[in-house]
């Protein structure tokens, strides 16, 4: 990456829970691809943050290799940017100890996520669980970046990053770049089929409220089909039609089409005739990335190939930053 060091550094990082939806993919994923070519990307598939809820050890890690063969199924390319596996690269877990003896214990107790999760699992409120935003804050200033992807959800922790940099820098002089959210310029909401007026989102009890990016033609089709919509029959953006409105904006996403030409495409034409051809759209639009990822997910040794190489730079990245960060603090040479 050195010899690009005038271009901006993005850092983003991902957790393996499972398969991604439709909204991870348009909201977030499928825009990672085309920064590629502006940003030096580092992104990452966070397993260690995943740990803070408990999961069961084999899905953990087939998860985190489906999560790695997706994001390179959706686009990013290991010629321009860095993906490699957190729990690979040390100066995480290091840097994060050091950031923890920079944080109050006020300010984590006042991060919404934290309240949020410790509400959902009352029987496991581990301390990793608290510590979290500051290895979220270990990933970002490992890498001194400059921008962060984030959904909204997740800005609170992206403040506190900068808190904690900033904390850093008055003790200890000036060192840490305050990281900034990056809001892609494209990348919609997209809404929950069954309950238009919540977000899409794969903790959604509701099989028929999400799309995942590797359901098959038949069942994305169904979902669709199955979608809330009004009680018109006009294919029109508009206040008050959310189901409608989703659908034209998922529909828009995978087609490049504008609002006005859907209105007129579905002149006359009723909500089933609509909504197949949404669940056509969204199945043709993901198709050659499912094909990709079904290769490379069948191919293990490739994938430790890529992701080797990847973590063996983002170390020594991070390494040169964190042994600074080392030496500022005040501990001793190692050699
Ligand atoms: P999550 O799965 O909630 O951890 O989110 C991972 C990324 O996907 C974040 O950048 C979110 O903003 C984005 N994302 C998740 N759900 C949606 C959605 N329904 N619409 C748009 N973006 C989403
Ligand atoms: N906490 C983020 C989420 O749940 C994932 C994450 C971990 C992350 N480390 C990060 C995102 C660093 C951006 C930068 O979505």
């Amino acid at each position: 990456m050195a010899e690009q060091e005038t271009k901006k550094l993005i850092f983003s990082g991902i957790q393996p829970t499972g398969t991604f939806t439709l909204g991870n993919y348009i909201g977030a994923i499928r825009n990672w691809g085309p920064l590629q070519d502006e940003y030096r990307c580092v992104y990452c598939v966070v397993d260690m943050h995943a740990i803070t809820v408990r999961q069961d050890p084999v899905k953990l890690r087939q998860n985190s290799l489906q999560a790695y063969a997706l994001l390179l199924a959706c686009g990013i390319d290991l010629e321009k940017s860095i993906l490699f596996i957190q729990s690979h690269v040390r100066t995480h877990a290091e840097l994060s100890w050091i950031l923890s003896c920079n944080t109050q214990f006020g300010e984590l107790s006042r991060m919404t996520q934290f309240k949020d999760k410790s509400q959902k699992h009352p029987d496991d409120v581990n301390a990793g669980l608290f510590t979290y935003p500051v290895l979220m804050a270990a990933d970002i200033l490992a890498y001194n970046a400059d921008l962060v992807p984030v959904g909204v959800d997740q800005k609170q922790h992206l403040e506190l990053t900068r808190d904690i940099a900033q904390r850093f820098n008055q003790r200890y002089g000036e060192f840490f770049t305050l990281p900034e959210p990056y809001i892609p310029p494209v990348g919609a909401k997209i809404m929950s089929l069954q309950e238009p007026t919540k977000k899409m989102s794969k903790s959604d009890t509701n099989p028929n409220a999400c799309i995942l990016i590797l359901d098959d033609k038949d069942t994305i089709i169904r979902k669709c089909k199955r979608a809330v919509t009004d009680s018109e029959a006009e294919v029109r953006y508009a206040e008050g039609k959310d189901g409608i409105n989703n659908l034209m904006t998922i529909y828009s996403s995978v087609t490049g089409k504008d609002f006005a030409a859907i209105e007129r495409e579905f002149e006359g034409k009723g909500y089933g005739d609509f909504k197949l051809a949404v669940g056509e759209a969204v199945a043709d639009h993901l198709r050659p990335m499912q094909e990709t990822y079904a290769k490379l997910i069948a191919d293990k040794a490739y994938l430790k190939e890529c992701y080797t190489a990847s973590d063996a730079k983002a170390l020594a990245y991070s390494s040169r930053i964190v042994r600074k960060v080392y030496r500022k603090v005040g501990f001793v040479d190692a050699n």
